[in-house]
């Protein structure tokens, strides 16, 4: 039997107790019969999770582009691996193949390694989403090099504190980005970021706007010119399970960002089986991830994921609202799209939008829809079941953190029964447990806890680039012997899991633990309201008392605030009870969200302290703007 594919719920718990019992078995022949490896492990894993040490597949060697791309060549290499869907619509759609992806991807190898890369190197890669993005991150892997993808919006100072942070030694960027009407200044950012970094040799510059932009003598080439002169062929380089394979940043509570490091081997096995399992991927399928490859979910599962399950995968340039909210459905009709995974910051932009720019397409290619990075509320949950899915695709709403390298909890489609706003059941490999404030395991269901996972699984980072101390204490510590994820979660009574949000967003009001989570879930339900965030502020009487930051829809807008007020405490109440009211409210226009669409809560719960003094870095904001706005609205 292969443990690679699970095919019925039935399978899916014997394919789980498996991995629980003999987790070593398990990973071993998944590993053994899905991928093509210079030499196989001598052991398949050694960890000692007190001090955060965790290795796989020990002494394979490997190389994850081989298992993407050239295995794939004998039997798909007239197939489609990417399908490039441009910003404009009007510019046509490119259809690379895998012969097409395998020259490219070895001719930029090569001009990597002219250019003086060599094995375990980093290359900060800063560009739109455009297939050079693809080819210059898995060039790399050819190659041994580490990439570090900085999402192109971050600004000037947040490249260069990740440059300098790695000390890369190349970066490959572009003149400039497409992003809906918008055309952005890379090259300019970097220029600005590179004044403050002195470990950066060469600057590739791939040409996509045309904007004229500053090459700097010695420093900047552009790359189209190299590709052309380049060799056509290209070795891979032969590496060890867990050399690195990449750094990707993703925010702390506090301080400067985290650079987590993902290694080869383990993250390679652990995002190709969480990738055919949780999108039910077959042969013929057109799967679209609308992340960006500057996040992790864009690593996992627009690239290696699909890739090396041999996919066809879309790469989207582009923004949901241009050139008008029907560019998503538009794309999934146009290209007929089989998986569809998206995040809900983005169901909910869409659903305040007339529900026609959906029925306009034909979606009935759909299969399968997913959602990542947050909460789904109800509300969205609904919309996206009924308007996208038409109440027959599946919605695998799949928990997990750049951290954990692929997605940890989530249905499995057709298999796992769904339930709104829950994730519901553990992937096999996957060791959650529920943990009290006296660091007890709670039994047992219909509990709630900080999430915590007590065994290792392949795809798990293994230190923080620089400093594996912050790593034992961020996450290693809180539960000594098991991997805290930072976020709350209930089980209910058949044990399927909800993530509340993170543990730090709990808000404990008159001694009870209130979720900011579900109140919010609550509030969105009213009708009025587009969007809200909810804080802790202090009270007198009761220790925190509620605050929530309201965006109203437009049917909001005219309306008596005070009623409105009053209506939505009713709506809480009955939601989620008296105890859960708030006792401020402000209707905002906007919340202050960071680039990968999270709200910065930080931020929220000092406005509503009324402690101004001191915002620590909103650097990473989409919105800064908004922060002086809500401030000044204060009650
Ligand atoms: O709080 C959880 C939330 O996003 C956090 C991880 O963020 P990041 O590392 O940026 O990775 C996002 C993409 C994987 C988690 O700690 N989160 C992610 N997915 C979900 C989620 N919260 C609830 N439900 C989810 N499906």
């Amino acid at each position: 039997m292969s443990y690679y594919q699970v095919g019925s719920l039935e399978q899916y718990f014997k394919h789980y107790n498996k991995s629980l019992r003999e987790p070593r078995k398990f990973w071993d022949r998944i590993a053994d019969e899905n991928f093509t490896w210079y030499q196989k492990w001598d052991k398949v894993v050694e960890f000692d999770m007190q001090e955060a040490e965790v290795k796989w597949f020990l002494n394979a060697k490997v190389n994850i582009t081989k298992n993407c791309i050239d295995r794939h060549l004998a039997k798909r290499g007239d197939k489609t691996a990417i399908l490039f869907e441009p910003n404009n619509p009007e510019e046509e759609a490119q259809h690379i193949t895998y012969n097409q992806l395998y020259d490219r991807v070895c001719k930029m190898a090569n001009v990597l390694r002219d250019q003086g890369i060599q094995k375990g190197d980093r290359v900060c890669i800063y560009l739109p989403m455009i297939p050079e993005l693809a080819i210059a991150v898995l060039a790399c892997a050819r190659i041994g090099a580490i990439h570090s993808v900085v999402f192109a919006g971050f600004s000037a100072s947040a490249v260069a504190s990740r440059v300098n942070d790695s000390g890369c030694k190349m970066v490959i960027t572009a003149d400039g980005g497409f992003r809906g009407s918008k055309t952005i200044d890379l090259k300019g950012i970097i220029d600005e970021a590179l004044e403050k970094c002195d470990t950066v040799e060469n600057v590739l510059v791939v040409k996509r706007t045309n904007t004229t932009i500053n090459m700097k003598e010695g420093r900047d080439k552009w790359l189209q010119p190299l590709l052309e002169e380049a060799q056509p062929n290209n070795v891979a380089e032969i590496m060890d399970a867990e050399d690195p394979l990449f750094i990707l940043y993703t925010s702390g509570s506090t301080g400067k960002p985290k650079g987590m490091l993902h290694t080869t081997a383990g993250y390679m096995v652990y995002s190709a089986y969480t990738f055919k399992n949780v999108f039910a991927y077959q042969e013929n399928d057109v799967y679209w991830c609308t992340a960006d490859i500057g996040w992790i979910t864009g690593h996992s599962y627009i690239l290696y994921g699909p890739l090396l399950n041999g996919a066809t995968t879309v790469l989207f340039e582009g923004v949901p609202s241009y050139p008008d909210f029907g560019r998503f459905w538009e794309v999934v009709d146009k290209h007929k799209v089989t998986q569809f995974y998206t995040a809900p910051t983005a169901i909910r932009a869409l659903a305040k939008e007339n529900w026609e720019w959906v029925n306009k397409y034909d979606l009935s290619s759909l299969k399968v829809l997913g959602s990542v990075g947050e909460p789904i509320n109800e509300e969205a949950w609904h919309w996206y079941n009924d308007h996208v899915g038409k109440k027959k695709s599946p919605i695998v709403d799949t928990w997990w953190q750049t951290e954990t390298g692929g997605i940890m909890i989530s249905p499995l489609p057709f298999i796992t029964p769904t339930k709104p706003t829950y994730a519901t059941l553990p992937l096999p490999g996957v060791q959650p447990v529920l943990m009290d404030d006296k660091r007890n395991e709670i039994e047992g269901n219909q509990v709630v806890g900080s999430l915590c996972i007590k065994f290792p699984w392949p795809g798990m980072a293994r230190t923080i680039w620089g400093d594996h101390q912050r790593f034992k204490e961020t996450y290693f510590t809180a539960f000594p012997g098991k991997y805290f994820t930072g976020d709350g979660a209930l089980r209910d009574e058949v044990g399927y899991y909800r993530i509340t949000g993170r543990v730090d967003d709990v808000v404990i009001v008159s001694g009870h633990n209130l979720g900011t989570a579900p109140i919010e879930d609550a509030i969105n339900e009213h009708p009025a309201v587009a969007e809200s965030a909810i804080v802790g502020f202090p009270h007198d009487v009761k220790g925190n008392a509620l605050y929530g930051f309201i965006i109203l829809k437009e049917t909001g807008e005219g309306r008596d605030r005070d009623n409105l007020m009053k209506e939505i405490n009713e709506h809480v109440s009955s939601h989620i009870g008296p105890i859960a009211k708030l006792d401020k409210i402000q209707f905002v226009s906007g919340l202050p969200k960071t680039r990968s669409g999270k709200i910065m809560r930080r931020i929220l719960r000092k406005i509503a302290e009324g402690d101004y003094s001191n915002f620590g870095d909103i650097s990473t904001l989409l919105n800064p703007e908004i922060v002086e706005e809500i401030k000044e609205g204060k009650l």
